[in-house]
């Protein structure tokens, strides 16, 4: 089977560099025209040039692929806005979002400023749901949309000292879960993606041999999978070395304490039963928690 993206339309954000460069380039490659997108900012979103994103267009165009350089800041949604334009105008469609623009500024959480907090969820959280907002009347229209949001380990499980990056990354696993329930009826599925490679906002956190092993391109075949005519949709994807795994977020299936054993002292008493990961479930929706604790209540009254 070839996942084929003859005729398809995507959009890559911060595709001037690392991960989102490999996936503007194989994209194109595979048949897709590419808007490659890129503010050109260092790591910690300072600054900015369309230099990162025109080289990368270069690179697919000598290749004899198709495609367009967007610098805008995903931050900015009238700058969002033109660049969606901007496509239909070239293309007529955009097929695929892949929300990868991120910046980082880590600090233990005692010593962040919140403007260091407000920056990173401002540019993950917030440039995501500009593209995904200027895209939505595009691919509801046209009844077809594949949607990636760049998650992180680092939200999913937590890391030290990314706590504004975490909270970003986890908070677009939240937009996902909604987007892909409002999506269904117009095929647009969304989808996240956690990768693990060599980049430069990676490049202090692992030894040489493990950077070697951590290729970019690595991870793409993650990408293709969620973005193609056939992808699935709300998976977390987790990408790394050759390496795939899913992330879920489960229910356990619980207790319940009738009125009179409803205490603290009991669900402390309880907590394991709680916890206890055997038979949990991954929800279709977050109605599923109303609709088992309910479930509990009106089943011990028979
Ligand atoms: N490398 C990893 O191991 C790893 C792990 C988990 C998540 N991620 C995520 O993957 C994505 C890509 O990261 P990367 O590792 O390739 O790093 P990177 O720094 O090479 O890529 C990020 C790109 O985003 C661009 N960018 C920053 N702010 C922007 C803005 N406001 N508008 C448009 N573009 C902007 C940057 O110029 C840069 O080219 C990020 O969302 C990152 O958080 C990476």
């Amino acid at each position: 089977m070839t996942l084929d993206f003859t005729g398809r339309v995507a959009i890559v954000t911060g595709a001037g560099g690392g991960l989102g460069r490999e996936h503007a380039l194989e994209l194109a490659k595979r048949g897709a025209k590419v808007v490659v997108n890129d503010l050109g900012a260092a790591r910690d979103g300072s600054g900015g040039s369309g230099f990162a994103a025109e080289a990368v267009v270069q690179e697919i165009r000598n290749a004899g692929g198709d495609a367009i350089a967007s610098a805008a800041s995903v931050t900015d949604f009238a700058a969002v806005e033109d660049m969606i334009s901007t496509t239909i105008r070239t293309w007529g469609r955009v097929d695929i979002l892949i929300n990868n623009a991120g910046i980082l500024r880590d600090k233990s959480f005692a010593k962040m400023e919140l403007d260091d907090f407000r920056t990173v969820m401002e540019v993950h959280l917030m440039g995501a749901v500009h593209c995904c907002k200027a895209v939505w009347p595009v691919m509801t229209e046209q009844k077809y949309g594949r949607i990636v949001m760049t998650t992180s380990s680092s939200g999913l499980f937590g890391n030290f000292g990314q706590s504004n990056y975490g909270a970003a990354k986890m908070a677009l696993v939240g937009l996902m879960q909604t987007l892909s329930l409002e999506g269904a009826k117009y095929d647009i599925r969304v989808n996240s993606l956690a990768p693990t490679a060599a980049t430069r906002m990676t490049e202090a956190l692992f030894p040489p041999e493990f950077l070697q092993a951590l290729q970019p391109a690595d991870v793409v075949p993650a990408m293709l999978v969620l973005t193609c005519e056939h992808a699935p949709t709300r998976q977390i994807l987790c990408a790394g070395a050759g390496g795939f795994e899913a992330a879920h977020i489960c229910l356990t299936q619980g207790i319940w304490l009738p009125q009179a054993e409803n205490t603290a002292e009991q669900l402390a008493q309880r907590l394991p039963d709680v916890q206890d990961r055997t038979q949990s479930v991954v929800p279709e929706s977050g109605l599923a928690q109303g609709q088992l604790e309910l479930g509990k209540a009106f089943n011990s009254r028979k």
